[in-house]
């Protein structure tokens, strides 16, 4: 991953999904879908019924410190990320490398949803090579692509 030396792991126990919630709880706010507070019973639920198949999921870590998360989730046939990085670690171009990563792992295209005032999620998918595809007025939802 260039040379930001973030390596990304699959979640492989009970504190890697916990990780993962507290991560996605820190950037909720920017959620397209629910924005809602998850708690750890949530998450632990989510994971034990998730479907490992259409939603792929990984932390991307510098040494032991996971900054962030990646997802893919197939839904009407389109593989569509979600992300977030801890906001401490924000800015240095982790968001980036997660929706490049992202990208790379999908069969075909890679489709990113994405609120019209999200600058910062905008600038780090267009700098992973996505392109806009459609906006969506009613919910100033912006819809990104990037071509296999
Ligand atoms: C979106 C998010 C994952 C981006 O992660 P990141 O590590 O900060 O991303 P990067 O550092 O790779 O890139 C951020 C880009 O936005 C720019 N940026 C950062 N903060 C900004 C701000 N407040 N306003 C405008 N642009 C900003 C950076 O300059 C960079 O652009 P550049 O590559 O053209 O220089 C992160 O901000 C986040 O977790 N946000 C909360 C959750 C979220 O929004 N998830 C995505 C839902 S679609």
């Amino acid at each position: 991953m260039g040379t930001l030396m973030v390596q990304a792991g699959t979640v492989a126990s009970d504190a890697d999904v916990e990780t993962l919630r507290q991560i996605r709880n820190s950037g909720r706010q920017w959620m397209t879908r629910s924005t809602a507070e998850i708690s750890p019973e949530q998450q632990a639920a989510w994971w034990t019924q998730r479907n490992a198949r259409t939603c792929r999921v990984w932390l991307f870590r510098i040494a032991d410190t996971a900054v962030g998360y990646g997802l893919l989730r197939l839904e009407h046939a389109r593989w569509w990320c979600s992300l977030a990085v801890l906001p401490r670690f924000q800015g240095q171009g982790y968001g980036r490398a997660i929706y490049t990563y992202l990208a790379c792992a999908c069969d075909g295209d890679t489709w990113a949803e994405i609120l019209a005032d999200n600058r910062p999620s905008i600038r780090a998918c267009l700098g992973a090579g996505f392109d806009l595809h459609a906006v969506l007025d009613q919910h100033a939802l912006l819809v990104y692509r990037r071509n296999a």
